[in-house]
């Protein structure tokens, strides 16, 4: 396990994009099931941040500890294959794949993992019944409103069943009511599976969604003083 019972942690991350340090020695780490919402101006290093945790991108100096793992010292296929069984994603839009229905985007993970189609479906269609958008199962993406599509692309981080859940921006093009209604359908389902997530987010109200805020600034994370969101 990684230190203090955490899931995941990283220590010491530095990322540079030729002369532009994007991460200045980071330490960060993540229980099983909390929610830590990461804020931060524009180009501060927040997607740097989580790309590193997810294992998308390698830092050029630190380590990332996932469970018994060193994501820093795995192969490319191996992180792969990990974030595949075990993490889940989502962006700020969505990215849905246009050509599939949502219920087949949905399944889409499950798939990938080795499930057959009618179980795949079965499990994807009670993800879409719990984020509200069942109704629009045989859709494509762009036959849907921008809120329904994030709440699809929640169904499809979550179908999984993902230890942790990476979100970049989830609602960062949606309105603040539909923002709000997301935010809380990821966060309850997410709690609801034990899932942690990291949310980076300019939602206001996130504290109401988060167990824990930090601040990164100039590609270092400093906590968020209680009281102060
Ligand atoms: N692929 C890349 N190539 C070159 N520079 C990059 C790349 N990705 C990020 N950067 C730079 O690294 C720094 C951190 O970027 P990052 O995307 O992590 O910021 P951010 O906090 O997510 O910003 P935003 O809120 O705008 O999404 C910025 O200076 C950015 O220009
Ligand atoms: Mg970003």
């Amino acid at each position: 396990m990684t230190p203090e019972g955490s899931l995941l942690a990283a220590e010491g991350l530095h990322k540079s994009y030729g002369a532009t340090p994007a991460l200045d020695g980071v330490e960060f780490s993540i229980h099983p099931g909390e929610v830590v919402a990461v804020m931060g101006p524009s180009g501060s290093g927040k997607s740097t941040l989580l790309h590193c945790l997810a294992g998308i991108i390698s830092p050029d100096a630190g380590t990332v500890r996932y469970g018994p793992h060193t994501l820093t010292g795995l192969s490319d296929a191996q992180r792969s294959a990990l974030r595949r069984t075990d993490f889940g994603f989502v962006f700020q839009f969505g990215q849905l794949v246009p050509e599939l229905t949502a219920l087949e985007n949905v399944a889409l993970p499950l798939r990938l993992n080795g499930a057959k189609r009618k179980e795949a479906e079965r499990q994807a269609r009670e993800w879409l019944e719990r984020l509200e958008v069942e109704s629009v199962h045989d859709r494509r993406p762009g036959e849907i409103s921008g809120g329904q599509g994030q709440r699809i692309a929640v169904a499809r981080a979550l179908v999984t069943r993902p230890r942790v859940v990476f979100a970049d921006e989830p609602t960062g093009a949606l309105d603040s009511l539909n923002g709000e209604r997301v935010l809380n359908l990821l966060t309850d389902a997410a709690r609801e599976s034990n899932a942690a997530v990291v949310l980076v987010t300019h939602e206001a109200r996130v504290a109401a969604y988060s167990d824990r805020e930090i601040v990164v600034r100039d590609g270092k994370v400093k906590d968020m003083p209680a009281g102060l969101i």
